[in-house]
């Protein structure tokens, strides 16, 4: 697999922009299967986690085709096609996100049980009861959803979790709900914006959803959706690892095309750790702080501190001046990243649900393996303050959620490149 070596101690700075999110952009994809007429996407960005879901629904009868510009085009060419491949999905959870559509245009649908990152315990019972309100017939076989409904018929039904509300089950649920006969109520509903962007993309091909953004959605169904064309906001999680790399190498970074409204929380974490912050309307300017205070934060749902950020923050405060204490809410588990930081010299303490962190001087290069998709961030932030040089392996993970992360980070300064997988094995990475 490929690797990422960087030389750190370089002070980040320029402008760069934001690409377009992936957490809207994949379940969106998905939804196309609902429509009757051609989808366009504009935005799209351009990562292996797309590439995956257009290999999906193209085998699931969809014609994918992305242009030049950075948009993708969807068109159902055979509805009769049912059943999700097997290796793609095990390659990433969101592709669970087919299921929903299916059994409301196609009737029938048969999907593996998902793969995705390695960040803990990550059950889709909420989906499954969801879909099963709505009159859905659901059985798992031999690691296989097999599900079947005539119509689907509207319902109230409840999406809150142990750990708050389900995303991507939302997405599913809401997207199902809009082929239904009647009217849906989703109770717990997320309110990410990513489902606010989902919702408002459904109402472009013709669903009637109230409520989106809010905790309760209501859909009344219709008989029929058409085609639209829409753009994706931008990534929110990508904004936020890159003004985390601006922070964590001491530099001064602007963001174009940022979610500003969709970043609250972060740009307040970041504040708070003494980062100097220019907002504009769709433009960020990040100054680093000089000594980095330490932070006390906890990953929750929506409009909280995002779990796909709490690793990069972590990486930023293994810099901070003091004890940082982190928790996560969403995932207790997704704390692999930890052992790799502390492989750079960071001062780390694990807890059941959280972590301590103990500001350090000095990271200093290492090798270190990236476990999951933010963990790989984090430890490419590590890597970029860290004294000498930092190889992070199995970057596989970093190119399923970023567009390009290495090229933007080369343009603002970083000395960071790619190692293929062949010239990594002849220096004895694996
Ligand atoms: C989505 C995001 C992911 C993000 C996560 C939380 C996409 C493609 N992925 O993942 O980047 O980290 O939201 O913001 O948008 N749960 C259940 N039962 C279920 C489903 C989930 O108990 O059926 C639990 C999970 O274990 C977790 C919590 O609910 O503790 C939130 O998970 P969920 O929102 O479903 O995450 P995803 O949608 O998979």
């Amino acid at each position: 697999m490929d690797a990422l070596r960087i030389k750190g101690g370089i002070p980040l700075s320029g402008r760069v922009a934001v690409s377009g999110s992936k957490n809207a952009a994949l379940p969106m994809m998905a939804a196309a299967i609902l429509s009757d007429g051609p989808v366009t996407l504009d935005g799209v960005p351009d990562l292996l986690d797309v590439q995956t879901l257009s290999s999906l629904l193209s085998r699931l009868g969809v014609a994918v085709r992305r242009d030049g510009a950075g948009s993708v085009h969807l068109e159902n060419i055979d509805p009769a096609l049912i059943r999700a491949d097997r290796r793609l999905v095990a390659r990433m959870r969101a592709s669970f996100c087919v299921l929903g559509p299916l059994l409301a245009r196609r009737r029938r649908a048969v999907v593996p049980l998902p793969g995705g990152c390695a960040i803990g315990e990550r059950p889709i019972d909420l989906h499954l009861h969801g879909l099963t309100a709505l009159g859905a017939d659901i059985r798992v076989r031999r690691g296989y959803v097999i599900a079947r409904a005539r119509r689907l018929v509207g319902a109230k039904v409840n999406l809150l979790g142990p750990h708050g509300p389900t995303v991507t089950g939302t997405a599913n649920v809401m997207s199902a709900a809009t082929l239904a006969r009647g009217v849906t109520t989703i109770t717990g509903a997320a309110i990410e914006p990513e489902i606010v962007d989902l919702a408002n993309l459904l109402v472009s091909f013709g669903a009637r959803i109230a409520g989106q953004g809010t905790s309760t959605i209501e859909i009344h169904g219709v008989d029929q959706l058409g085609g639209a064309r829409y753009r994706i906001i931008p990534d929110r999680i990508e904004a936020a690892t890159l003004m985390c790399a601006a922070a964590i190498t001491g530099g001064s970074v602007t963001l174009r095309n940022a979610p500003t409204e969709h970043m609250q929380a972060v740009l307040a974490v970041l504040e708070s750790m003494g980062c100097m912050l220019d907002i504009q309307e769709r433009e960020i300017t990040l100054r680093a702080a000089d000594v980095t205070r330490p932070i006390r934060i906890t990953a929750l749902p929506y409009p909280g501190i995002p779990t796909d950020v709490q690793s990069q923050l972590t990486a930023v405060a293994t810099l901070a001046a003091g004890c940082s204490r982190i928790e996560d809410r969403v995932f207790p588990d997704r704390f692999h990243h930890l052992r790799e930081l502390v492989r750079l010299g960071a001062d780390i303490r694990r807890a059941p649900g959280r972590a301590s962190v103990r500001g350090v001087m000095q990271l200093t290069g290492a090798t270190a393996t990236a476990t999951d998709l933010r963990a790989s961030a984090a430890l490419v932030l590590a890597g970029l303050a860290a004294d000498g040089e930092t190889i992070v392996r199995r970057i596989r993970h970093l190119d399923r959620g970023y567009e390009r992360l290495e090229e933007k980070l080369a343009s603002l300064g970083a000395r960071i490149e790619r190692m293929k997988a062949r010239n990594a094995a002849a220096v004895g990475v694996r």
